[in-house]
């Protein structure tokens, strides 16, 4: 598979993975499929190299081990996060053909409750720790596609750097693929965390919703221009050209969200707040653009010079809890490490 993994003796069922979460600049928000887990749009992300997480997989007979258990960050996970995992485990089962148990250790380098969705780092390292420990020996795109089924993101987590997911019409063609490596163009991704709590409601539940929003159909309409000039700016690391597109885009998802049947409202005040900080710092002359996931905190788009001027306006203002920084990572690899 290529992940420099350690060498190990046969008999060997335990492996560690580790992998970024990612940003989305066009955002991947609908599901057409759901069994499959087929989004309605392509969407590019950047891979994350400072937020990841880690994830032992040891494969035990069931002799051994009567059921999956599953920990994430010191927490025994019950219930449907817990659920969630298994479903996946049974997915790497399938491919291997096997019928043991695991024992999943997960740990995130990100502050937990710091509102930074995991799913993406979280199904990427378990597709790619998973696999490794059962020996199933698949290229880098089938693990894409396999880590879809967990998180959508998590299929554009198996690459690093500038990634691109395609939507594709079955299961072997939704997969991502890497755009240029994380040396291409040294961006940053500012967290800026105005709440910690839980989201209410889980993107794996918005995705449902996204075809009950008039205005779902108008966003996707917009996306085959706004997609080819986010890899034509990525191409030329132009963040002016793709800085208003990736605006656009997260304020077009939210437009979605927000008129759904159920509404999805995840902003809170000082997300508003933070948007309108933006904007007023660009008329300063401090190049940021602002992006925004399913949840309130805001994702400050910059590059290195702007670094030191973003971070003293953000402590200045009120009201936020917590700035996490990331620039762009490297794909999964394997670690000799385990957790078990
Ligand atoms: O992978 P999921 O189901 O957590 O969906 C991610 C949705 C967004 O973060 C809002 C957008 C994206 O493309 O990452």
């Amino acid at each position: 598979m290529g992940f420099g993994r350690p060498s190990q003796p046969a008999t060997t069922r335990i492996a560690t993975a580790r992998a970024g979460s990612n940003i989305a600049f066009i955002k991947y928000w609908g599901v057409g499929d759901v069994t499959l887990n087929l989004p309605l749009n392509n969407s590019i992300s950047m891979t994350l190299g400072d937020l990841y997480t880690t994830t032992t997989v040891e494969w035990l007979h069931p002799r051994l081990l009567g059921a999956d258990e599953v920990s994430i960050d010191g927490r025994v996970q019950t219930g449907k996060a817990a659920e969630r995992v298994v479903r996946h485990l049974d997915r790497i089962r399938a491919q291997a053909g096997s019928v043991d148990r695991a024992r999943v250790v997960s740990r995130n380098n990100f502050p937990i409750g710091s509102g930074i969705a995991s799913s993406a780092s979280g199904f990427a390292a378990l597709t790619v720790a998973g696999c490794a420990a059962l020996g199933v020996n698949v290229e880098r795109d089938r693990l894409s596609a396999l880590a879809r089924r967990g998180s959508g993101s998590a299929a554009r987590s198996i690459y690093g750097g500038y990634v691109e997911w395609e939507r594709g019409t079955d299961d072997r063609t939704s997969i991502a693929h890497q755009l240029y490596p994380a040396d291409h163009w040294p961006l940053l991704d500012i967290v800026a965390v105005v709440n910690a709590g839980e989201k209410a409601v889980s993107s794996e539940d918005g995705h449902r919703l996204a075809l009950s929003s008039p205005f779902n159909s108008a966003r996707i309409g917009t996306l085959p221009a706004a997609l080819s000039e986010v890899r034509a700016a990525i191409a030329t690391r132009d963040l002016q050209r793709m800085g208003p597109i990736i605006e656009q885009d997260a304020l077009a998802m939210h437009a979605v969200m927000m008129t759904s049947s159920p509404s999805l409202v995840y902003w809170q005040g000082g997300t508003v707040d933070l948007i309108n900080a933006v904007r007023r710092w660009r008329t300063e002359g401090i190049l940021a653009y602002f992006t925004i996931d399913a949840g309130p905190n805001v994702h400050i788009i910059c590059e290195e010079a702007q670094r030191m001027p973003i971070m003293e306006r953000l402590r200045a203002l009120p009201n936020i809890h917590q700035i996490i920084v990331s620039g762009p990572g490297d794909g999964p690899r394997l670690l000799d490490t385990h957790m078990v």
